[in-house]
């Protein structure tokens, strides 16, 4: 089969690879007909997180079940499925818990309880490195699906793929960072990062009873995204203090809520870069800083922009005096996605509005190229094998 492999940072390449097969009884193979690129690609094609062997990238995937293992009894041959990104048995204290993210099967050789930067790391994901799990992602034709009866979940034919293939990931962890931030119905809710997260964080929030949505990035065309798809306000950190401005249209005390949906990825200044080299650190937790500087007294931080290592400087004196409230991880994709799924098919939430490129699988590294690198206005790809 194709599929977009990684080989070393900024080297992804379109191959030829063996086929899948079904390794354990619960497995099933799914023929891919969607597959998209997502921010947390991005931190192992630009290096972030480390990969030695060649691997197979990608977590937001649907498609056609080809064929199931002995073990599986509810997904059928045929069935048209979109898969979760975590991978999850769905029997463990974890799974139980409503934490697949956190599954203590699926990723062996790595897991632990520990969260380190490379040991003691979650359960597995699909396509992303060996340290959590090491499984070959869905940028291809095919892809084995472990645990077919707990992740995927079987999609209406009247849904197109384009309207359903984000509830695998972006949608769900948007949705996270809302729930977590637990409205009760008017508050100021503050997105840092107007990418495909940021903005499903912001469509999120209006539904949960927001009273005003602020978008912040440093791209126009991601902005003008923001207030078409979300009928955000929004604000261009590289304007203006992004500080300042919130709490200008606050009344001086911050916004209830600023969810981080940037990561360690964020853009800083060359200081602040040689800082964190001289810290010796992975990225750095400059959207964070702002989101803590710019939420209010009492308030509440999602993080759901990745973030990979320790980092020194961490404010918690800050997070102290000012009682903030933070939450931060993976989303628990299993726990919301059949509400999501509702929500969608009923026309309160539309998600392919902010798809800007379709492109054939072949063509993936370019997609990669122009999603990191903000060219050609790219917000979010999907591919189609
Ligand atoms: N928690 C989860 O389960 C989960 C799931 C999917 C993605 N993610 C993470 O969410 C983050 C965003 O993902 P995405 O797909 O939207 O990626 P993206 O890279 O397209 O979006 C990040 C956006 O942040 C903007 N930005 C950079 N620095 C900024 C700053 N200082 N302030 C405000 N904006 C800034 C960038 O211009 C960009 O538009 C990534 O870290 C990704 O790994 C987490
Ligand atoms: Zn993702
Ligand atoms: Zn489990």
């Amino acid at each position: 089969m194709k599929a977009l492999v990684f080989h070393k940072p900024l080297d992804v390449r379109v191959e030829t690879v063996s086929d899948p097969k079904i390794e354990e009884p619960t497995d099933a193979i799914v023929r891919v007909t969607a597959s998209s690129i997502c921010g947390s690609d991005l931190h192992i094609y630009n290096g972030f997180f480390p990969q030695r062997k060649p691997l197979v990238l990608g977590h937001e995937f649907m498609g056609i079940v080809v064929e199931v293992g002995s073990g599986v009894k509810k997904l059928k041959v045929g069935n048209r499925v979109i898969v979760p990104f975590p991978i999850a048995c769905g029997r463990c204290y974890f799974c139980q818990a409503d934490l697949p993210g956190h599954c203590d099967q699926s990723n062996p050789k790595h897991y632990g309880p520990e969260g380190g930067t490379v040991e003691g790391k979650g359960g597995g994901l699909f396509g992303y490195t060996e340290l959590y799990g090491g499984y070959q992602g869905g940028q291809a034709e095919l892809v084995r699906v472990p645990y077919a009866d707990f992740g995927p979940r079987r999609v209406p034919d009247r849904l197109t793929d384009e309207q359903v293939l984000f509830l695998t990931d972006i949608l769900p962890t948007g949705w996270t960072a809302i729930d977590w931030a637990g409205l009760k119905g008017g508050e100021t809710v503050a997105v840092f990062g107007c990418g495909p997260v940021g903005l499903m964080a912001q469509k999120c929030a209006w539904l949960r009873g927001a009273g005003r949505v602020i978008g912040l990035d440093r791209e126009d065309y991601r902005l003008q995204k923001a207030q078409q798809v979300a009928r955000s306000e929004t604000i261009n950190i590289e304007e203006v203090d992004p500080v300042e401005a919130i709490r200008a249209m606050t009344g001086g005390r911050g916004a209830d809520v600023c969810v981080d949906a940037v990561g360690m990825e964020a853009h800083r200044s060359f200081l602040k870069k040689m800082s964190n080299v001289i810290h010796a650190q992975v990225g750095s937790i400059h959207a964070l800083e702002l989101a803590l500087s710019a939420v209010r007294r009492g308030g509440v931080v999602p993080v759901v922009g990745v973030y990979g290592a320790p980092y020194d400087k961490f404010p918690l004196g800050q997070i102290f005096d000012k009682a903030i409230r933070l939450q931060a991880g993976q989303a628990p994709v299993h726990r919301y996605v059949d509400e999501l799924l509702k929500l969608v098919e009923g026309g309160k939430l539309q998600t392919d509005d902010i798809i800007t490129h379709r492109l054939p699988l072949s063509r993936a590294p370019h997609g990669y190229e122009i999603f990191c690198k903000k060219l050609e206005g790219c917000v979010k790809i999907v591919l189609t094998p």
